[in-house]
């Protein structure tokens, strides 16, 4: 079911709570990527246009519940200011007189408010329900444009939206959900999806509901390595999960169940160091000639038929990337990757987590569909879970279904 939009929201002189994920990387109060900024602009941007006063408020890391300088989101206001061209008034605190201060303060220059970091109060991840009040105390409306913290039910996720009369998604959490979501509900075929990474243990249900979806499941990174070891193919000293060889051997069962094609590597680059300077060699998998080495990459055969099955695809869905990329002499494969999900015509989904470093890596971002800004967030949702942020938005109203938005 569609959810309420901001533009079904009547916004103008209305004080409205945004809660965004500005949980971005800093590093001596430097933002090093500032990309989950620049994505909820355009419903910051919306909500200024339509007259309201924008508050602003968001996690930063994981402060355990105590104000520390480290996670304080001052630098996010500067950012934010650049970006956004207008003035920013950073509040020293997401409750009570700062936050009240700070809204009077913007409302007479046109600013927008950024509070400071929801988890300098342990109240946030508790979902208390006295702070999700205060939260909602200075505010008219809600609304949700945090997709990659949707997975948390916490006081400014799930808890707000009982003390406010209307809580909507922003702009970038309906895209998100529209992009992921037909991908899951309503894919053109063929359907392609491929996941890498280390550990089949954090992608396992992922891997369920995606079987349950696709045409294809293409399996890369270091995860192939259980599932061949399940198989008794010798690995070397590949890293598998001994405890997922079952769950492995499951997942193989089912697929053939369904006709879903398991792609696995049948080739790939071995090595004995992990910073490129090794014993580096291209054996089919399975030789025993591995030794003591351990596969970095797909080979060259594999990343054929990847890339062969990629291209052919209307629908293409990836997550995790097929070595270890951040390594030159092992890259190639999440390269040939990147280039062939570029290449597709198609909806092509980047699933978050490392695979949006790759793709950025191997510079091809523009050309994908859709870049998901979640983490967990994403892999919860492809696994067909739902998501608490999610649910405690209203549904969509059928008279006032949303128009489509020009991306
Ligand atoms: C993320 O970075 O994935 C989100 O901002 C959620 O952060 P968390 O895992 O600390 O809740």
């Amino acid at each position: 079911m569609a959810k309420l939009s901001i533009r079904q929201l009547h916004l103008g002189h209305k004080r409205v709570f945004i809660r965004v994920d500005f949980n971005v990387p800093i590093k001596d109060g430097v933002i090093a990527d500032d990309t989950r900024i620049r994505e909820s602009l355009r419903t910051i941007q919306y909500a200024v246009d339509k007259g309201a006063t924008v508050i602003l408020a968001s996690h930063l890391g994981r402060p355990k519940g105590k104000p520390s300088a480290e996670f304080s989101l001052r630098p996010v206001a500067e950012r934010l200011g650049q970006l956004i061209k207008r003035p920013v008034v950073f509040a020293d605190d997401c409750i009570g007189e700062p936050v009240a201060k700070a809204i009077e303060k913007a409302k007479a220059t046109g600013a927008v408010v950024l509070l400071e970091n929801l988890r300098f109060h342990a109240e946030e991840e508790k979902n208390d329900p006295a702070f999700a009040k205060a939260l909602a105390a200075h505010a008219d409306l809600y609304v949700n444009d945090a997709f990659g913290a949707a997975h948390r039910a916490h006081a400014s996720v799930e808890g707000i939206t009982h003390h406010l009369p209307q809580a909507a998604a922003g702009l970038l959490m309906e895209r998100e959900l529209r992009f992921l979501g037909h991908a899951l509900e309503t894919p053109e075929r063929p359907f392609v999806a491929i996941l890498g990474g280390a550990k089949v243990s954090d992608k396992i249900e992922v891997i369920d509901n995606l079987l349950k979806k696709v045409d294809r499941l293409i399996i890369g990174g270091a995860m192939a390595y259980t599932f061949l070891a399940s198989r008794g193919v010798p690995v070397g000293k590949s890293l598998v999960e001994n405890d997922k060889l079952d769950a492995a051997r499951a997942v193989t069962a089912d697929a053939a169940a369904r006709g879903v094609m398991l792609m696995l590597p049948t080739d790939h680059m071995v090595t004995n160091k992990l910073d490129g300077s090794g014993d580096n060699q291209t054996l089919a998998v399975g030789d025993a000639a591995i030794g003591d080495r351990m596969g970095v990459d797909i080979g060259p055969d594999t990343i054929d038929a990847y890339t062969e099955a990629i291209s052919a695809a209307k629908t293409v869905l990836w997550n995790g990337p097929m070595g270890i990329f951040e390594v030159t002499a092992f890259a190639a494969g999440t390269n040939e990757v990147a280039d062939a999900v570029a290449g597709v015509v198609g909806t092509t989904i980047i699933g978050g987590g490392d695979s949006i470093a790759a793709v950025k890596k191997a510079g091809i971002a523009s050309h994908i569909t859709h870049i998901s800004t979640g983490g967990g967030a994403s892999l919860e949702f492809l696994g067909g879970q739902t998501l608490p942020g999610v649910a405690a938005l209203a549904d969509a109203t059928p008279a006032g279904a949303a128009a489509d938005v020009t991306h």
